[in-house]
Order: structure tokens, then sequence, then C-alpha cells
């Protein structure tokens, strides 16, 4: 496994690439989730490329840059037992070498300003600023994420398309603790008390689900609204010290949102246990 810190090393080594070249871009603190995604792209592609690098521009002010947890060794480690082949961690002057320059793809109105999009603005643009970035110096063929970031992946496949990237997407379903938690690196920063509440997370979506399901056999209109709400107050009455930030009922195709349960619905939550924020989200049917 090779550890290249430089756009222009990396350029190196890339022209000696023959074959399919997978890609999994990250912010590094790697778990099981991340291992899937390099899993897939070992299985489809030639070679893999892992980048590590937490993103500023997708940080806003107030948020957790400083304090996200960067445990590089264990990454490389981690990397190097699951296949990769290459490991890029640039530094930030190698990827915004004028900070001044905002580039970026102008996401649609539709998918930027809903959900996280709407809770964190400016969030999404720096995603796609960093994921532009490195899709031009990795060059990959295939570039795999996680469904966790369900709407990062709805970006990115819009970007992708609308750019002409020739790059294949892959969206691989969310990695969960036993408990239902779904995997992230800000888990870390939740006490063994609230990751044990957290994990209500899933059941409550589950809920949701049984009850569409109950639902559309009875064929009996759900108002989307109230599920909402309901869901909400569940949620923050579950996880004590939780506060929703959102609950949202969309279209699992591109998002958009109905005023009755429709089919194809995807519930998606956002909330914070304590000082973390948590997003989940679960396909409900219907
Ligand atoms: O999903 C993430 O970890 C980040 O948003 C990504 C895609 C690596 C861009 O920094």
């Amino acid at each position: 496994m090779r550890i290249l810190e430089t756009v222009e090393s990396f350029r190196a080594a890339r022209k000696e690439l023959t074959g399919k070249v997978g890609f999994v871009p990250t912010m590094g603190a790697l778990h099981r989730g991340h291992l899937e995604l390099i899993k897939k792209s070992v299985e489809l592609c030639d070679t893999t490329v892992v980048s590590i690098f937490v993103n500023p521009t997708q940080f806003r002010a107030g948020e957790d840059f400083e304090k996200y947890p960067r445990t590089l060794e264990d990454d490389l480690k981690l990397c190097e037992e699951n296949g990769v082949d290459i490991v890029f961690v640039p530094k930030k002057t190698e990827i915004y070498p004028n900070e001044k320059i905002r580039i970026g793809f102008t996401i649609s109105e539709e998918l930027s300003g809903i959900l996280c999009g709407a809770s964190r603005p400016g969030h999404f643009e720096g995603v796609v600023q960093i994921v532009s970035v490195l899709f031009n110096i990795v060059a990959p063929v295939v570039a795999i994420f996680g469904e966790k970031d369900y709407q990062q992946l709805a970006i990115i496949r819009e970007m992708v398309a609308a750019l002409n990237y020739g790059v294949e997407i892959v969206g691989i379903p969310t990695v969960r603790e036993a408990t239902g938690l779904a995997l992230s690196s800000r888990n870390r920063y939740l006490s063994i008390k609230e990751k044990e509440l957290a994990a209500n997370i899933l059941k409550v979506m589950d809920g949701v689900k049984v009850k569409a399901e109950e639902a559309r056999f009875d064929r009996r209109a759900l108002p989307v609204e109230f599920i909402e709400k309901e869901t909400a107050s569940k949620l923050e009455f579950l996880i004590p010290g939780s506060k929703v930030d959102y609950v949202e009922i969309r279209n699992t195709n591109d998002l958009t949102k109905g005023r009755f349960l429709a089919r194809d619905s995807r519930i998606f939550v956002a909330l914070f246990v304590g000082e973390t924020r948590l997003i989940d989200n679960l396909y409900i049917g219907a």
C-alpha cells in the first residue's frame, strides 16, 4: 500500500495505473461503514484509492471541524488490512492552494435547500467542492459513497451527471451496530449511555415503516406532516436530552415531498444527542 501526500506524487502514481480505479473519499476516523465502501471498491476495481482529508469547507463556523476525530495511524492500518492500494492524505495547501478561490458545482435548489442543506447552509457546497477537486486528482472510474449520507449521495450523483464526470457512483447501504445505531465517525463523541439511547432512532423509524405498511394494507392515507411531528416527539421522548433538527418523509428517488405518504418513501432524521448531531434515514416504502 502506498501513502501519498502531494498532488504531484499522486498524479505520477496515477499515470502508472491500468485498469479500473475505484475511489473511496473519506474524512478518516474509519469504521466498519467505510470498510464496506472499501470492500465494494476492491470487489469492483483493479485498484482502490482512499483519500483521508478533513475538509474544512464543509464545516460551518461553530461546528466540529477542530474536534473531528483524527486517527490516521489506525486508519492506515485498516486500509492496509482491507486491500487498499493507495491512500491519499493531502495537506490543506495541496487541496486548496488558494483559499480565497471557491470553486464548485451549483447544486439544484431542490436538493440544496432541504434537510441538511437547510440546516447547515454551505455544507453541501463544501462537499461538492472537495469531491470535484478529488475527482480531478484521482480520476476514478468508480466512486463509492454510503447511503447514510443519502442527500450527499443524491447531490454527488447530480453533480456527476451535470458535469459529465464519467465516474460511476455506487451507493452502499448503511452499516449499523447490533443495536441498530448507524455507524458514524461522530459516534465517538457519544457516551455509552447516549449510544444506547441513540439506538432508538432506528426503532422509531422502523415503527413508521410498520405504520406505513399497515396504512397501505388498509388503503388509508397517512398525512406526512402529522407522522413527522409524531415521530419527532417520540424521538425526543425516548432519547432524553435530545433535540430534533428535522424529521422528514420524502420520495427516495428525487427527495420530493407530498402531503400524504406515497410509494417509495424514505424517512430522514437529524437530531442532536447532547452536543452531537446524528443523521439517519430508512426506506419505508408504502
Ligand atoms: O462523507 C464524507 O465523509 C465527506 O462528506 C466526503 C465525501 C469525504 C467529503 O469530504
